[in-house]
């Protein structure tokens, strides 16, 4: 039926009007890309006016113009297919979620699910069909900017929240008005640039391309993900935008992905600047026969790709494969049968809601030497440059939010506590002022962070200490014997080595959307438990980087995760704070691991048999509150190194003050297995530890075995 539909559309197209499907133009003057779409020769509008449109004050966008579009591509247009509207809906369309680094620390994948399925009807609304989002990239290194963006250092959480947010764009049915197609990027490595300097080399090994960067990408396609942007980077020296191997091989044949491939911005022209293409039309080629299906911004494919054809040195048939991919996304999200702007009914309460719910989860409670929560008859003082910040709690790659609902920490906090008992200075200095109202308070909260501009694309840090003036203030402050709260506002970890022991509490808010502050305000005044657990490691200063849990057993130094056997001389090997952890203001005991069978074969696991680990986790303090349960493997015997912890498993409860609940985990084949040396993904005989508990630093363990 849809074969029929589509290979009937084919048939009918000329070779330009194929081309004018694999090109996507950006938005420009309203003139121009009516005639380029009159002329068939585009199938695509990405609605962003810059290459890089998350660092970018936008221009509003005149959604209007889309339908106007829309019917030149249908009654003026050689075959008449409709455009796919594509924009950057990465944590938010009107409202706005945390970014992605901070909703991963939530852990929370069905709120996550909930929360992009209410944006995607708001961005729907506004005639938006295709989100490049989820970001995929394992990121490893803060200096990166872009690390904000994705979920995180681990794999299997960011297959998770991939899967989310995949599942929340794309509704249950793709068809429906309020569905938008999801786009899985950037395949692949990105995050692997050396130094974490945006857009450079990366040099990954296949077996680590496979077990570290693959995983979300597998994920992704199991969700059924309608499209894939490749990355800009190039993998152990061929760009990925040329490498028919990792599209086509990888991707198409052996994950079995029937989406469409997009390229990032100008990735298709830019093998000129990477050396690997003489020309533009040898570019187009080349990533033509790698099957990159459609062409972002640059012009390429349009510009060469007859010729190309003419020429034999590229096959009608590729351009045919290619361009049946893109119909069949355009055919599977209605776009064929619907394609004009559809309002949907948009419950925004249920969306403020959802978004409110994804900041309280994400906030992370670092430290609490027993000062949280405090009571809102007690009289503070808010010092720091995040004290009456508003956008910058939006965070990157915010185009169409309301910077005007966002209420700033000074102002979630007089509104909740009254101007008697908040004290307010915005100085990053210790001001004669400060010090005047200073003396009328035992606790101050330091509301500190990083502009949202040193954050996203090609934002790139050398060192991710806090600034000098913060440290000083800290100190300062703690010397006149102060109860220190740090609120700390960053898109990325930040190296608190230097400042910590000056910090009585620490909240990690990151830039967590529209209500930020007011989920800061809730779990200062314990309105809200924090449950937030980092989903990236937090190293002490700058120089440990690269430092991840998920490190593999070494030859000497001792067998201590995180690698610390591998220590500094003039630094502590453990992190600052490890992957997966975050406090609450009630406590958590874990208990009666148990695990149903000792052994199972590969035979059973490979036809799905699993092994089933239970523990009971009890809630021993005064506070009801939500904890995120974590299952760790450690594969203690391989025919390559394995990670000596492995995040296989996440459930976040919610337990009452008192009461205990039984968490089981199942580990199966695809939990047990990785990708040996042949590439193929197997399960190898042998033992394993199960670790289970709040962070990657878990005690409880049990045995397994694989026979
Ligand atoms: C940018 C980014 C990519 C984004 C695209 C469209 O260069 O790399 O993540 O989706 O262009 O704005």
């Amino acid at each position: 039926m849809v074969h029929d539909k589509i290979s009937g559309l084919l048939d009918r197209m000329s070779l330009e009007d194929k081309i004018g499907q694999l090109n996507q133009i950006c938005f420009k003057d309203a003139e121009q890309m009516r005639y380029e779409v009159r002329k068939g020769r585009v199938g695509s509008i990405v609605l962003a006016g810059t290459a890089t449109a998350g660092n970018d004050e936008q221009k509003k966008m005149n959604f209007d113009l889309l339908n106007e579009l829309q019917e030149i591509a249908l009654k003026e247009s050689p075959a008449g297919i409709p455009l796919i509207f594509g924009r950057d809906v990465i944590h938010g369309h009107h409202t706005v979620l945390p970014i992605p680094l901070a909703l991963a620390a939530s852990f929370n994948t069905e709120l996550t699910k909930a929360a992009y399925r209410a944006i995607a009807k708001e961005a729907a609304s506004d005639g938006v069909h295709w989100t490049f989002a989820p970001m995929l990239d394992v990121s490893r290194d803060p200096r990166w900017g872009r690390c904000i963006e994705g979920f995180g250092e681990d794999p299997y959480l960011t297959a998770k929240m991939g899967e989310a947010v995949i599942r929340g764009f794309q509704g249950e049915n793709s068809r429906k008005a309020d569905s938008i197609a999801a786009c899985a990027k950037h395949y692949i490595g990105y995050a692997a640039v050396e130094g974490g300097r945006d857009y450079g080399k990366a040099e990954i090994s296949e077996y680590t391309l496979r077990n570290n960067y693959l995983l979300p990408f597998k994920a992704a396609v199991n969700a059924e993900v309608a499209t894939v942007m490749n990355s800009f980077n190039e993998v152990s020296g061929q760009p990925v935008a040329a490498s028919r191997y990792i599209l086509h091989d990888v991707l198409k044949d052996e994950l079995g992905f029937d989406g469409f491939i997009i390229s990032d911005w100008g990735a298709v022209a830019q093998l000129v600047n990477q050396r690997v293409a003489k020309d533009r039309k040898e570019a187009a080629m080349l990533c033509a026969n790698a099957e990159l299906d459609m062409d972002m911004a640059d012009g390429c494919y349009i510009e060469n790709l007859y010729k190309l054809v003419e020429e034999g040195t590229v096959l009608e048939t590729t351009i045919d494969k290619m361009v049946y991919r893109v119909l069949y996304i355009k055919e599977k999200f209605g776009i064929l049968d619907n394609p004009y702007i559809c309002k949907c009914d948009i419950d925004y309460e249920s969306s403020l809601k959802l978004s409110k719910e994804c900041a309280d989860e994400s906030v992370v409670l670092l430290k609490n030497n027993d000062i949280l929560p405090i009571d809102k008859s007690e009289k503070i003082a808010i010092v720091g440059n995040f004290t009456h910040e508003k956008r910058s709690l939006l965070g990157s790659w915010t185009l169409d939010g309301d910077v005007g609902m966002v209420k700033s920490i000074a102002e979630a906090f007089v509104d909740y506590a009254g101007s008697n008992n908040v004290v307010l200075s915005q100085s990053e200095y210790l001001t004669d002022e400060i010090l005047f109202h200073l003396h009328k308070v035992d606790t101050v909260v330091i509301a500190i962070g990083e502009s949202h501009r040193v954050t996203g694309e090609n934002n790139c840090l050398s060192k991710i200490e806090l600034p000098e003036a913060q440290v000083e203030l800290i100190k300062q402050i703690k010397a006149l014997g102060k109860k220190v709260v740090a609120v700390l506002c960053f898109g990325r970890p930040a190296a608190l080595e230097e400042a910590e022991p000056y910090m009585d509490a620490v909240l990690y808010a990151w830039h967590s959307g529209t209500f930020t502050a007011l989920s800061v305000k809730d779990i200062v005044y314990g309105l809200i438990n924090p449950s937030g657990k980092l989903p990236m490691t937090m190293p002490r200063n700058t120089g440990q980087i690269p430092i991840y849990y998920n490190y593999p057993a070494m030859p000497r130094n001792g067998m201590s995760y995180y690698g610390t056997g591998s220590n500094y001389l003039d630094c502590m090997s453990t992190p600052m704070y490890p992957f997966g952890y975050g406090l609450s203001y009630t406590e958590f005991e874990y208990s009666d691991i148990n695990c149903e069978k000792d052994d199972i074969s590969v035979d059973e696991l490979r036809r799905g048999e699993k092994f089933r680990i239970s523990i009971m986790i009890k809630n021993i303090g005064k506070y009801s509150g939500k904890e995120t349960v974590q299952c760790y493997i450690s594969d203690l015997y391989a025919s390559m190194t394995r990670p000596l912890r492995e995040l296989k498993g996440f459930k976040k409860i919610f337990i009452e003050s008192g009461k205990k609940e039984k968490v089981i985990f199942e580990l199966g084949f695809e939990e047990l297995g990785f990708y040996n040396a042949n590439t193929e993904f197997n399960i190898e005989p042998g033992e394993f530890d199960v670790y289970i508990g709040k962070d990657c630093t878990a005690k409880s363990s049990v045995r397994i075995t694989v026979v």
